[in-house]
């Protein structure tokens, strides 16, 4: 199993370019269940999620090519076979993408209900609501979701009791194929869904308020081949800007899309961080004042996003003064705060707060990584940290970012995977 072998104390200086989104990767995987003809899609990221879609797809009956560097082709002529078996999406719960797609395509999909993980219960059962708002007969039996739409779907109304990131994803490619006009209320805004949304639209759908928390999508007969580039991974910059800045470096993360990360962009400012954009495509952070400790609440786009929260609490452990981190979104998401307090961090949870007192000198430790995003707030903590750490279970951090050992040694970390 890999481990990553980090002695700290390196500042982190120079440019690293951000990948593919991983998470817009993913529906738009999803999407091309939609069409008989060809779907090639650029700048998808080479991480573990994305190859447990792309054998998904194929398992389906999908061919799946991939060309460098970062081009997958899918043509998903026929669909002998639409269902998610369980030991696929036991691996990754975004597998219920494919759950709108595929009765919206063939009127029938058999998904295996995802298993919590380690950030909470993560439940579908929004996303089967809805789709049984758009005609759906949905059944759940042996631990799977089979849903049927013999007659196909039809538009309706669709109001989401909460956002939900891939419920309004999976009903929105239900909905471009469904009979009629469908209006989604209290949609999630994120940047992943008007990717989706302008995918979607190249091969003909017809979608309106993309990014706005109203969408309204008029059903088409069919849709057809298109070509699209995938957003860039808004996480993964936040992410290196977050070690960049943690290590009082001067980084510069290209190839990002900086409106994506206003959120993060406002609190590091606060924070005492100069943040500037060199180019449209590109951010720089430098220390400017001291480490302030800022208070962050995470929310729904455009709000501070919950996957940027472990990273985020790595760098308050250096600030002056306490930063109360509230996570809102998931029930269990503070994984990561035990190991960072075995570096001698001082933060202490009280319900879904997080209270970080600094600054505190971080030692390095034999840590371990429980998920995607606590793993990425270990190897910061380790960067700044006095000495050497261990991180084990590394499969986490190859789930969601794509070379991140050589993108961070590429700005001077002293970072290593190890067996
Ligand atoms: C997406 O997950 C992302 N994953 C997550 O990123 C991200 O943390 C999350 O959105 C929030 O931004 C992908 O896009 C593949 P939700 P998703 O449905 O869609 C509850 C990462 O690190 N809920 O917006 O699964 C749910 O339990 C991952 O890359 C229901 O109760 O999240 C959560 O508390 C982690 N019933 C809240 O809503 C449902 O049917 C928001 O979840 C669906 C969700």
């Amino acid at each position: 199993m890999d481990k990553f072998l980090i002695e700290g104390g390196a500042a982190l200086r120079g440019s690293v370019a951000a990948s593919g989104a991983k998470n817009s990767a993913l529906p738009a995987l999803a999407a091309c269940l939609l069409t008989s003809e060809p779907v090639t899609l650029g700048r998808i990221p080479r991480v573990k999620d994305i190859r447990t879609m792309q054998s998904l797809l194929a398992h389906m009956g999908a061919s799946v090519e991939e060309y460098s560097p970062d081009i997958t082709l899918v043509h998903a002529n026929s669909l002998p076979r639409p269902e998610a078996p369980y030991d696929v999406v036991k691996t990754m719960r975004a597998s219920s993408l494919v759950l709108g797609p595929l009765v919206a395509r063939t009127g029938r999909a058999r998904v295996s209900m995802p298993g919590g993980c380690a950030i909470g219960a993560r439940p579908i059962d929004l996303h089967m609501r809805a789709l049984e708002q758009l005609g759906a007969r949905i059944e759940q039996s042996h631990g799977y979701v089979e849903a049927v739409a013999p007659e196909g779907l039809r538009g309706g109304q669709i109001h989401f009791d909460r956002i939900t990131v891939t419920g309004t994803e999976d009903i929105l490619m239900a909905a471009v194929l469904a009979k009629g006009e469908t209006v989604i209320t209290n949609a999630a805004r994120e940047p992943e869904v008007v990717d989706l949304c302008d995918l979607l639209t190249k091969m003909g759908a017809k979608i309106g308020g993309a990014g706005t928390s109203r969408i309204t999508v008029e059903g088409v007969e069919g849709l057809h081949a298109a070509e699209h580039q995938i957003i860039a991974d808004r996480i993964e910059a936040g992410t290196l800007l977050l070690a960049g800045a943690t290590t009082g470096g001067d980084l510069t993360v290209t190839q990002c899309v900086p409106e994506h990360l206003a959120a993060l962009t406002a609190k590091l400012r606060q924070a005492g961080f100069e943040v500037t954009e060199p180019t449209p495509d590109s951010l720089r952070v430098r220390p400017q004042a001291k480490l302030r400790s800022v208070d962050m609440t995470t929310e729904e786009h455009p709000g501070f996003a919950t996957d940027l929260q472990a990273q985020y609490m790595a760098l308050m452990t250096q600030a002056d003064g306490i930063a109360m981190v509230t996570e809102t979104i998931f029930e269990n998401r503070f994984m990561h705060v035990s190991e960072l307090n075995r570096m001698n961090a001082n933060i202490r949870i009280d319900g879904n707060r997080a209270i970080v007192a600094g600054p505190r000198p971080l030692t390095g430790a034999q840590t371990i990584a429980s998920d995607l995003r606590a793993s990425a707030s270990l190897v910061i903590a380790a960067l700044v940290a006095d000495g050497e750490t261990v991180i084990d279970r590394v499969y986490h951090m190859d789930r969601g970012y794509e070379r991140i050992e050589q993108k961070l040694e590429s700005v001077g970390a002293r970072i290593r995977r190890i067996q």
